[in-house]
């Protein structure tokens, strides 16, 4: 998996979230015992701050053979059923809205909500029971250490 991005940040921050016990939802797409495809979902707050429940997903990884065939929206599929089995109210993911919308996703901005990176199109939120009024969304801090 390391070769899916282009350096090893995402690594880190995909460990660094485990240590953390930050790794909500962990998921693997395996081939013949081998780790193909990965997908992590971690806890995210609003401010001002809400009751609503919410996951940020990221990151989710393919490996290069193997993308284009499915696994990556079979990943995100599944991911989000666990988001609704486990009773979070939406989930937020920054990435390309052509492929996103056809998970469910919708521009955030529309729906009040910012990021702290400045992100505006690729910035996305699915609701599954109720989204916040608005407001600041703010990932776990690992992604702070290892992404900006
Ligand atoms: C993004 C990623 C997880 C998608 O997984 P995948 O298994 O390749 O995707 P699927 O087979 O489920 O879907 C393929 C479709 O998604 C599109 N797609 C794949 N990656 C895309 C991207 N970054 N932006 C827009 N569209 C993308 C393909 O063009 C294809 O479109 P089509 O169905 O209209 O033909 C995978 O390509 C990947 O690991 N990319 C590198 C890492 C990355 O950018 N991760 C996302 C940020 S954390």
């Amino acid at each position: 998996m390391l070769s899916t991005f282009p350096s090893n940040a995402e690594s880190k921050l995909v460990n660094a979230i485990r240590e953390n016990d930050n790794a909500v939802i962990s998921l693997v797409a395996t081939l013949d015992e081998k780790i193909i495809g990965h997908i992590l979902f971690s806890p995210v707050t609003t401010h001002p701050s809400t009751h609503e429940k919410g996951l940020g997903l990221a990151p989710v990884a393919v490996d290069p053979a193997y993308q284009s065939k499915g696994v990556g929206s079979k990943l995100i599929r599944a991911g989000l059923q666990m988001c609704i089995d486990q009773q979070y109210d939406y989930a937020v993911v920054f990435g390309n809205p052509k492929y996103y919308t056809r998970f469910g996703f919708q521009k955030a901005r529309g729906f009040g909500l910012q990021n702290e990176y400045g992100v505006d199109d690729q910035f996305m939120v699915v609701k599954f029971k109720s989204l916040p009024v608005g407001g600041l969304v703010k990932y776990v801090s690992e992604f702070s250490l290892f992404l900006v």
